[in-house]
């Protein structure tokens, strides 16, 4: 017995890096795959079926059930064929991954419009091109749901050289939350991984470069997915889940108890209370 016997997921960019990680695993516990992928390089350029072909492979190997997409998540036409090829393959859709993704950094100054546009559209524009068919059919299904986002700290704390990134990620904290309220009524969970791994995204960075063999495996991330695709996490909705190697840890939006005053306030009585508003 798996965790999702029965259940069918579709992995968005799932040829390659994290993605892999979790078709694998979710595949593992039951869940026929969608092994969406463009197979490009780290931003984005190119494309091909070898990605996904190959992933597919390793899950019929390992005794499990997939099949291959190739669209793009960038267009609700892309969307919604992903879906398609879910409900045709399998005959139902239970759980959404949205993971793929692409790199453009730069430091804004020298940002060009094609990088911020290229990075939105993958990211942000992809996971509501998914989200939005899929939730549709879940609804229509009658069985509940679960929809996983992928977002970083990049954009839920800041990275330096990645401001399309990181907006990116923070709209898709933002969506994560939003979601979770509008489709809770279905039974349709939405929450969202903050990953650290070492995949082809991040292997030139100089945290990543000289780390010991295995460590920050992208491997790591994915029973947290499973997790939250299962029954196990019923309950868990709208929630953020960071990890790095197996260290997870929960985020999420705090403020502080503040101060106030009746009336408005001055700027200047504002500065001498600055350190109460922001005390934590
Ligand atoms: P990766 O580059 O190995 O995987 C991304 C996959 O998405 C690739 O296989 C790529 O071909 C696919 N893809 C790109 N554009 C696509 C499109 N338009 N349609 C369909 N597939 C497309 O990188 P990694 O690290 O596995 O990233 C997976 C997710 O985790 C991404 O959303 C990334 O932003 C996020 N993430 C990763 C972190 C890390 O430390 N590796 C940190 C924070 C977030």
């Amino acid at each position: 017995m798996g965790l999702l016997d029965g259940k069918v997921a579709i992995v968005t960019g799932s040829g390659g890096g994290i993605g892999r990680c979790h078709a694998l695993a979710l595949a593992k516990e039951g869940a026929k795959i969608v092994v969406n992928d463009v197979g490009g390089d780290r931003s984005g350029s190119g494309g091909g079926k070898g990605m996904a072909d190959h992933v597919v492979d390793e899950i019929k190997a390992a005794g499990g059930q997939a099949v291959a997409n190739y669209d793009s998540v960038t267009s609700m036409e892309g969307g919604k064929n992903i879906v398609k090829t879910a409900i045709d393959a399998f005959g139902r859709l239970d759980i959404l991954v949205n993971n793929a993704g692409i790199l453009r950094d730069k430091t804004l100054l020298k940002m060009e419009e094609n990088m911020w546009d290229a990075v939105i559209a993958v990211h942000l524009k992809g996971t509501f091109a998914c989200t939005q068919p899929a939730a549709a059919f879940m609804k229509d299904q009658g069985q509940g749901g679960r929809i996983i986002n992928t977002s970083s700290t990049s954009g839920l704390i800041g990275n330096f050289g990645q401001s399309n990134y990181g907006a990116a990620k923070a709209g898709i904290a933002g969506f994560t939350r939003v979601c979770a309220q509008e489709f809770i009524k279905y039974g349709i969970t939405v929450n969202a991984l903050v990953p650290v791994a070492k995949t082809r995204m991040t292997e030139d960075l100089p945290a990543f470069a000289n780390l010991p063999e295995g460590a920050l495996d992208p491997a790591h991330i994915s029973p947290v997915l499973v997790f939250l695709a299962s029954d196990l996490a019923k309950d868990i909705n709208g929630k953020f889940f960071l990890i790095r190697g197996p260290l997870i840890s929960a985020m999420e939006v705090k403020t502080t108890e503040g101060a106030s005053k009746d009336g408005m306030w001055t700027p200047q009585e504002i500065a001498k209370s600055i350190d109460k508003i922001m005390a934590w």
